[in-house]
């Protein structure tokens, strides 16, 4: 029997139109911000009004993105001959200038070579690899695992491969640009909910309680603000509702937890969960992502999964490196935890003192609303000249009018350098107008 697919099954007004809802009944505000599925679709790649306004920043000398710098400096950076520090780093342990993991990367180039060798499926698996993975799940807490280059891919393969075709995703509106991406590409049914909004959710589970395998997708920490997934009530949704849960932990894993498992582990839900997707750029200071989860979910996915098997394996040193920063955290995890969090404790009041608005009260990242989109690119132009690096969000990462910037610690900046970075924002808000 020919297997359903179900992007052929989907009516006109499923593919285009809003989510399922019961008839009459009136949209919530969240709702009306998660709008229109073809706007949606339409924002998510890039179209000419953005890339105007790109060309716009381009030649106003305020692009803020991608700008080339010399080398890392501890937790600032070298640009031009001159020092800048580093408050867009989400390399929140600096493991990719610990000392320590340095040498041991130093002894995986003379030993394995500088660079990558293929893909899993190929010449790319070697036993220190395999090694990580089963670390790293034992770390994780989870029966089974696969390791990616990078989360996009890890999403990607989540999505469209690992998740059956008959799926049916809820997710949350504020998932990472990968996972929309995926569920577009997937073809599979997906609805969206506003951020964090569990009644939108529950109604859009129990308008669709009788499809077969339903999956919620959401973030542990959401990248741009901080702000933790529901992750405790999901899973009483999920219990209720038979859903499964998938989620991407990049900025919760390491920072989360008593075990340093992330966000589900916080909450107390990390048996519920079913997949968790993490890339090693955070916590691990490194490259790539692992995938942990049930063994029946992830086993046939050796042999499945394209964005799995069609694509590089991580390079030896990064294997043995990430190894090697699991080591410390496994061994001093808490206190790097501890180090964090007064590190942010301490800029998050001082920005608070100056009159910032920021948007999360409590977390590891600093989110400052400043709302125009060409003020935002003002502000981090104006930081940065000074030597402040920080990472701007505009639209549509963000809705229109509420541009920001994502202010990041990490454990190696000192109070002095925090202090000087503190300075150089009150000069900001007097000269910007911002007062
Ligand atoms: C929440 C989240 N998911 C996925 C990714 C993608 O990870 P990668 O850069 O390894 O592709 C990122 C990257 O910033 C992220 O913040």
């Amino acid at each position: 029997m020919r297997e359903e697919n179900p992007a052929e099954n989907r009516s006109n007004k499923d593919r285009r139109g809003s989510d399922r809802r019961s008839a009459g009944e009136p949209k919530s505000d969240s709702e009306r911000r998660v709008g229109d599925r073809r706007k949606h679709e339409r924002r998510i790649y890039q179209n000419p009004k953005q890339l105007n306004f790109i060309r716009f920043l381009k030649e106003k000398g305020l692009y803020p993105y991608e700008k080339a710098y010399d080398q890392p400096d501890g937790p600032e950076v070298i640009f031009e001959g001159k020092n800048i520090i580093n408050l867009a780093s989400v390399d929140y342990f600096n493991f990719a200038q610990n000392s320590e993991i340095k040498k041991a990367a130093c002894a995986a180039v003379k030993k394995y070579g500088a660079g990558g060798f293929s893909s899993r499926y190929s010449m790319g698996n070697l036993r220190i690899h395999m090694d990580l993975e089963e670390k790293l799940a034992e770390f994780m807490g989870k029966e089974s695992i696969l390791i990616f280059n990078s989360g996009y891919l890890a999403n990607l393969a989540v999505i469209t491969s690992i998740m059956p075709k008959n799926a049916t995703i809820f997710l949350d509106q504020k998932c990472h640009l990968s996972i929309h991406h995926a569920c577009l590409l997937s073809g599979k049914k997906y609805h969206r909910f506003g951020n964090n909004d569990m009644a939108a959710l529950e109604r859009m589970l129990q308008a669709h309680r009788d499809d077969p395998e339903k999956w919620i997708v959401t973030l542990g920490v959401f990248s741009s603000n901080g702000i933790l997934g529901k992750l405790d009530e999901i899973a009483v949704l999920a219990r209720k509702y038979k859903a499964r849960i998938f989620i991407d932990d990049a900025h919760g894993v390491g920072v989360y937890g008593d075990r340093l498992r992330g966000a589900a582990e916080h909450f107390g839900v990390l048996d519920e969960v079913d997949l968790i997707m993490c890339p090693f750029q955070m916590a691990f200071g490194n490259i790539g992502a692992f995938l942990v989860g049930k063994r029946y979910l992830l086993q046939p996915a050796h042999t499945e999964t394209w964005p799995y098997i069609f694509t590089y394996n991580i390079p030896p040193v990064c294997a043995v490196s990430i190894r090697k920063a699991l080591e410390i955290l496994d061994r001093k995890g808490a206190s790097l935890q501890k180090k964090l969090r007064r590190n942010v404790a301490a800029l998050r009041d001082r920005l608070k003192a100056m009159g910032y608005e920021i948007l999360n009260p409590e977390g590891h990242i600093i989110p400052i609303l400043i709302g125009d989109e060409v003020l935002v690119c003002r502000f981090a132009h104006f930081l940065f000249e000074r030597g402040v690096w920080v990472q701007p969000f505009f639209y549509p990462a963000v809705p229109k009018g509420k541009a920001m910037v994502r202010v990041t610690c990490t454990i190696g900046h000192t109070f002095q350098e925090l202090e000087r970075a503190a300075g150089i924002f009150a000069e900001a808000r007097k000269n910007l107008g911002l007062e």
